[in-house]
């Protein structure tokens, strides 16, 4: 291994577990929301000309600054859908340089947050070639757009999924028992109860479903690695015209 390689796993291992090596980090922290306690994680892509892709960036502490500068520059802040926004301005104002890519619905909800760019523009796809944006549509209430790294065969989403684990606090463990997603991905349940069955949903599912998927990561769960494609669609089961509500 090259010695700046090594120095930058060093720098950055205390805040990033690498998913994919060389490509792929997520950065955990405790979240409450609504009475429990989750995780919500940080993922950031290396992109082909080291530039960073960081997406639902966490608080730019002077540690988390150190750990992103050790994997290389900030390119691209992401603000996956309508939610995800907090520490957008606040990362932006720690790297002037970057971009801001998400939804227009994100901004009218937090004024702070000035997006530059829509996932879906011409010149953010010519930036991050390796990266494929795909729209979930039909769900207003997110208006989130997920991601596909097609090299490592990994989507990035963001609230498209969440599950509880064995590592969870346990507000958030027993809270997962009963909405059914302690141990298996679904879909969060305010989404859920905001989401009618159309096909628009079914076709982005469908659309999902396709790729060469071999991990999902998302905000709040571990990565999904065990039949990543059969739980997303059984997730999206209920959105489904056919067979949903
Ligand atoms: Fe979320």
């Amino acid at each position: 291994m090259a010695l700046r390689q090594y120095a930058r796993l060093v720098a950055a291992s205390g805040v990033f577990e690498a998913v994919v090596p060389d490509a792929i980090w997520v950065s955990e922290r405790p979240v409450w929301f609504s009475g429990v306690r989750l995780r919500s994680r940080t993922t950031v892509v290396r992109l082909a000309d080291e530039g960073l892709w960081v997406h639902s960036a966490a608080a730019p502490t002077a540690e988390m600054r150190a750990a992103l500068d050790a994997l290389g520059e900030v390119r691209f802040i992401v603000v996956p859908n309508r939610y995800h926004h907090l520490e957008a301005a606040s990362t932006a104002a720690h790297y002037p340089n970057a971009l801001v890519v998400g939804p227009k619905s994100a901004e009218a909800r937090n004024p702070r947050v000035e997006v530059k760019l829509g996932a879906d523009d011409p010149a953010y796809l010519r930036a991050a070639p390796c990266l494929t944006s795909i729209p979930l549509k039909g769900v207003p209430f997110l208006d989130e757009t997920a991601f596909f790294h097609r090299a490592s065969g990994s989507l990035i989403g963001t609230d498209l999924l969440m599950s509880a684990c064995a590592r969870d606090h346990f507000t958030w463990r027993l809270a997962g028992r009963v909405f059914g997603c302690f141990g298996r991905a679904k879909v969060p349940p305010d989404v859920r109860w905001h989401t009618r069955a159309s096909d628009e949903v079914a076709e982005s599912i469908e659309e999902l479903c396709a790729l060469p998927i071999q991990r999902i990561l998302v905000a709040h769960a571990d990565t999904i690695t065990e039949r990543p494609t059969e739980q997303l669609r059984a997730a999206w089961e209920f959105a489904t015209p056919a067979r949903g509500g």
